[in-house]
C-alpha cells in the first residue's frame, strides 16, 4: 500500500516563517486599521540598483529577437555567470576557483536544502543552536533527524550549542563527542548575527580534514561584514577538501524575488574517493533546468564595477538600520548582538519572557514583527530578531514604538 514519506509526518507545525505570516494574518483581520512594520522575515526592501535593471531589461529585449532568444541554458549555470562569481573570488578574497566549481542556482535555501542528495541516508548531522531551520527540516525531511521530541530536539542531530558564553560561535566536539559528517556552519549567522573570526573558522576545517566530516558553510550574508574577517570558508587552507559553499544575491544584491544564487565545489573535495563536483552535477542536471536567463544577466551585472558600488550603498543603508535598531535596544538597557557583520539584531527578550510570548507583545501593542528565537531552534528561547532590511523611516518608526512601549 501506498505511504507518505513519514519522515515529513514528525516535523512540527509549518515552516517558522509561514507560521509568522499565519499569525501576523490574523492579527491583521481583527484589526485592518493596524500599520504594521515587518523586521521579522529577512526580506529586502530596496529597489533594484541600476546596472541590474539595466541588465534585466536587455535581457528582455534579447528574449524578444529570434537571434537572441535564449530556451534551456546550461543546468551549472552560464559560462559568463559563472566567470563573473570565479573573479569576484579571486579579486575579492584572493580564492581561486574554477568557473566549473561554481553551480547557479535558484537560491541558497533551496541549495542548502538539496544538497543532502549526495550524501548517504544515514549521515549524521551537525548544526548550531539556534539555526536557520531549513538545514533542520530538510534534514528531517530525509529521515537524518532522527525522531523530535518533546524538548524541541532532534534524536540524531547533533546540536552545537551557540550562546553568549561562546560569543554564539559553536565549539569544537570534544574527543569524546560523537563525530559528524555533514556540519552546517553559517557565517555571518542567521539568526544571531554573530561572525566566525579566522582562527575559529580554521579549527573547524582542521577538525573535519582531521575527521573526514564536510562543512556546508552558508554565506548568504558574507557582503555584510565590516570586520577583517573571512568572507569565504575557501580563505581558510584545506578547506577546498572539506567543504562546500553557499552564496546568495538576496542579500547580496536583494534579488530575493529575481532568485538567484551558486554553489561552489571544489574538485579536490571527495568522499570515499567519489567527487562531490560529479555527484553535485548529476543531481542538478537531473532535477534542475538551470537559473533563469534574464536572472544570470542580472548577476552578471552585480559582479560590473557600477553594479559593485551601486550594490556597496544600498548594503550600508541596511548597515545603518542595523547600527540604529542595536544602539535603540542598547539604550533601552537591552542586550542585543549581532548588526555589525550581519543583517540580523539578536536581542535577549527583557524579564526572560518566551520568545513567542515577546513576539506577540510586539506585534499586539507595538504592531512590530520579529522573529521569535524559539523558532531557530531549544537554544533561541528566551532571544529574537530583528532584521535591518526595512526602510530608514519604517526602521525608526519601529524603533520609537519599540522605545515607547519600554519606557511608556
Ligand atoms: C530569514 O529571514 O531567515 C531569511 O530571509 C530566510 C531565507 O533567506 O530563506
Amino acid at each position: 500500500m501506498l505511504k507518505v514519506n513519514e519522515h515529513f509526518l514528525q516535523l512540527p507545525g509549518s515552516y517558522l516563517f509561514s507560521e509568522i505570516a499565519r499569525r501576523v494574518g490574523a492579527y491583521r483581520a481583527s484589526k485592518p486599521e493596524a500599520d504594521i512594520i515587518s523586521l521579522g522575515i529577512g526580506d529586502v526592501t530596496r529597489p533594484l540598483v541600476p546596472s541590474v535593471i539595466r541588465a534585466l531589461h536587455e535581457a528582455v529585449e534579447e528574449q524578444a529577437g529570434e537571434k537572441t532568444f535564449r530556451g534551456y541554458g546550461p543546468e551549472q549555470g552560464y559560462g559568463f555567470l559563472r566567470e563573473a562569481i570565479a573573479g569576484h573570488y579571486a579579486r575579492r578574497r584572493q580564492v581561486a576557483l574554477q568557473p566549473d566549481e561554481i553551480f547557479v542556482s535558484d537560491g541558497a535555501k533551496s541549495d542548502t536544502g538539496n544538497i543532502g542528495d549526495i550524501f548517504a541516508p544515514d549521515a549524521v548531522v551537525a548544526v548550531c543552536d539556534p539555526v536557520y531551520p531549513v538545514y533542520v527540516d530538510t534534514s528531517a525531511m530525509t529521515g537524518r533527524a532522527g525522531t523530535y521530541g518533546k524538548d524541541g530536539r532532534w534524536s540524531r542531530l547533533i546540536y552545537l550549542p551557540c550562546s553568549r558564553d561562546n560569543g554564539f560561535c559553536p565549539q569544537l566536539p570534544g574527543p569524546h563527542d560523537p563525530v559528524p559528517d555533514l556540519i552546517y556552519l553559517c557565517f555571518p549567522n542567521n539568526p544571531t548575527g554573530a561572525a566566525i573570526k579566522a582562527d575559529a573558522l580554521r579549527d573547524w576545517v582542521d577538525y573535519a580534514l582531521r575527521h573526514g566530516s564536510v562543512i556546508l558553510y552558508d554565506a548568504a550574508y558574507e557582503a555584510y561584514i565590516t570586520e577583517d574577517i573571512p568572507h569565504s570558508i575557501f580563505e581558510i587552507e584545506g578547506a577546498r577538501s572539506c567543504a562546500i559553499e553557499f552564496g546568495s544575491f538576496s542579500k547580496l544584491a536583494g534579488f530575493t524575488g529575481l532568485r538567484l544564487a551558486f554553489t561552489v565545489m571544489p574538485h579536490d573535495l571527495r568522499v570515499g574517493g567519489v567527487s562531490l563536483n560529479k555527484l553535485w552535477n548529476r543531481r542538478q542536471t537531473t532535477k534542475f533546468n538551470g537559473a533563469s536567463y534574464l536572472a544570470q544577466k542580472a548577476g552578471e551585472a552585480v559582479y560590473t564595477e557600477p553594479g559593485q558600488r551601486e550594490i556597496a550603498e544600498v548594503i550600508a543603508y541596511y548597515q545603518q538600520n542595523a547600527r540604529q535598531i542595536r544602539q535603540g535596544l542598547s539604550d533601552l538597557g537591552l542586550e542585543a548582538s549581532g548588526g555589525v557583520n550581519a543583517p540580523y539584531i539578536w536581542l535577549r527578550t527583557p524579564d526572560n519572557t518566551s520568545s513567542w510570548d515577546f513576539f506577540d507583545t510586539l506585534l499586539q501593542q507595538a504592531q512590530v514583527v520579529g522573529t521569535p528565537g524559539s523558532g531557530f531552534g531549544p537554544g533561541g528561547e528566551g532571544y529574537f530578531r530583528l532584521t535591518a532590511f526595512g526602510s530608514h523611516a519604517r526602521t525608526a518608526e519601529a524603533m520609537d514604538r519599540i522605545r515607547r512601549l519600554f519606557v511608556g
